[in-house]
């Protein structure tokens, strides 16, 4: 039998920090469905002392999710690690994951404690935890520039206060494959008790080289890699899940090892993370990206249609992805569009079918050909727009090359009816003026994206906005075949998103929230 290599996920928590990839509860939870059934091993499901928030996420994930064991991320301190344990000590198989950073700059300039001062915490910091938690995690941070004599000593003494995972994290993402390699061998080969650890590897991308760093690791004997869905994470961000996943799955001849993941969701999952958290996929990205099967060159084609192997190392459908087919008319009954839903993974309730339905029969009034992709889109922006607090009832556009582009529009704010018109600097801008004028706010547009979901000119536009603010980013989403109006409903939704958060916040006031950036590289 080959090794098994654990996936450890931290989406929700690496992942989450990127600037501007934070998300709700709801979607934190929605997300570690999916990763459960990817089967990773382990999810990293926040950093509970970093919000409210994130507490209650983990805590969430911690009650819900049984088949993988549930992570907390805790800084060397008795209070981050208590709230750590707090929020996932009702998982099934909880693990508290506890860091400290070990390279001279770290060392020097951020914690300002010396080699033996930083020993001292790691036996503090995982004595502490192991007294509340038989499964712990210890990480060095920045690893990989970290001095490999007192690397030795701090897993030694991590390992002997009680961690059973050895993290060795390229934090800055600096170091090259054999390099890095070449730091695992020599802690396999060096610490006298790491036989008694699973030595695990935390990459970074900063060079690019965080997928080639982490299966170089597992050459040299690294048996739990922390990765991330599409690569997300600080800065470049982390090695991508899907691509250590298949990377061992199709070279399993050289590598010898292999995971447990389901690879069959990692397209689901990456397109859910996609969508949640507002960052498309490269259309290039390995594995992912819309490209990633497409075969352009005459040659290509020609190569694929005589042997598919010619030019593809992996099928489309090993990654869960499914041909796009032509799916239902108009003249398509409920009971064909609830099979539908069933084969595209969506078990769905009959008041919601009753409304993706009605959806699905105004569209299919306009568009000629309907693809399971609309069909998702659908669902989505079902799922997406469900708050309803303002809601677009109509809307109409002036503009041309030589004319004012103005809006006018039909919102419900609040259960009454609100007319508005304006002008702006085309007509998305005009119709996003409209919107912040009767909810009595102008949020930054961060962010605006748009694609077309499926092929020809009457396919249907699925809009990304993202909003700064109060300090924080709200994300909407939103598909329709008019491109302007998509644009108002994704607007609209992550107006909603803010509209919920003022009021949650209204209701929470005098509770204290730690921001994520006070507490960051602590
Ligand atoms: O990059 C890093 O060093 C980390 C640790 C907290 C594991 O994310
Ligand atoms: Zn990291």
């Amino acid at each position: 039998m080959p090794d098994k290599v654990l996936i450890f996920d931290t989406t929700l928590r690496d992942g989450e920090q990127s600037p501007g990839a934070s998300m709700n509860q709801e979607e934190k939870l929605s997300i570690a469905r999916l990763l459960e059934e990817l089967r990773v091993d382990i999810i990293e499901a926040g950093f509970p002392i970093a919000s409210k928030g994130d507490f209650n996420s983990v805590q969430a994930i911690a009650s819900e999710i049984k088949d993988c064991q549930i992570a907390g991320l805790a800084r060397a301190k008795h209070e981050d690690i208590e709230i750590a344990w707090n929020a996932v000590k009702k998982a099934k198989n909880p693990r508290i994951h506890t860091f400290i950073a070990t390279s001279p700059i770290h060392m020097k300039f951020k914690l300002k404690l010396n080699e033996e001062e930083v020993l001292d915490k790691i036996k503090d910091s995982v004595s502490f935890a192991r007294n509340l938690c038989p499964n712990i995690e210890w990480s060095c941070e920045d690893g990989g520039r970290s001095s490999i004599d007192f690397l030795y000593k701090c897993i030694e003494l991590a390992i002997e206060s009680g961690a059973s995972t050895i993290n060795i994290p390229d934090t800055v993402g600096y170091t090259l494959p054999f390099e890095f390699g070449e730091i695992i061998k020599k802690v396999k080969n060096n610490v006298p008790n790491i036989d008694k650890a699973i030595i695990s590897v935390h990459c970074h991308n900063d060079l690019g080289l965080a997928v080639a760093n982490s299966l170089n690791a597992v050459e040299n004997g690294a048996r739990q890699i922390e990765c991330t869905i599409n690569g997300l994470g600080e800065r470049a961000g982390n090695a991508a899940l899907e691509e250590v996943v298949m990377a061992m799955k199709v070279r399993s001849d050289l590598l010898k090892v292999q995971s447990n993941v389901n690879t069959s969701a990692i397209s689901k999952t990456s397109k859910l993370v996609s969508s949640i958290t507002g960052f498309p996929v490269q259309p290039n990205k390995a594995i992912v990206g819309a490209n990633a099967f497409a075969h352009e060159s005459g040659i290509h084609q020609d190569g694929v249609l005589k042997n598919v192997q010619t030019y593809e190392i992996m099928s489309p459908e090993t990654i869960g992805l499914k041909k796009s087919s032509l799916v239902l008319g108009k003249h398509s009954g409920k009971h064909a569009f609830k099979e539908k839903l069933k084969i595209l993974g969506y078990e769905v309730g009959d008041n919601y079918i009753n409304e993706i339905f009605e959806k699905f029969k105004l569209l299919a009034d306009k568009k000629k050909d309907v693809y399971d992709e609309d069909i998702i889109a659908l669902v989505d922006d079902t799922h997406f727009n469900k708050s309803n607090t303002l809601k677009l009832k109509n809307l109409s556009i002036m503009s041309g090359t030589n004319s004012k582009h103005v809006a006018s529009l039909e919102l419900n704010f609040k259960e009454e009816l609100k007319e508005v018109s304006g002008s702006g600097n085309g007509p998305i801008d005009a119709v996003f003026n409209c919107i912040s004028k009767v909810v009595g706010f102008s949020p930054k547009l961060v962010l605006y994206h748009i694609n077309a979901i499926t092929p020809d000119s009457d396919a249907q536009g699925e809009v990304t906005v993202k909003l700064g603010y109060s300090n924080k980013e709200f994300i909407g989403k939103a598909s329709d075949i008019d491109i302007i109006v998509a644009s108002a409903k994704s607007y609209i939704n992550a107006c909603n998103k803010i509209l919920n958060f003022e009021k949650n916040s209204n209701m929470q006031e005098g509770v204290s929230e730690i921001s994520i950036s006070n507490i960051k590289g602590i």
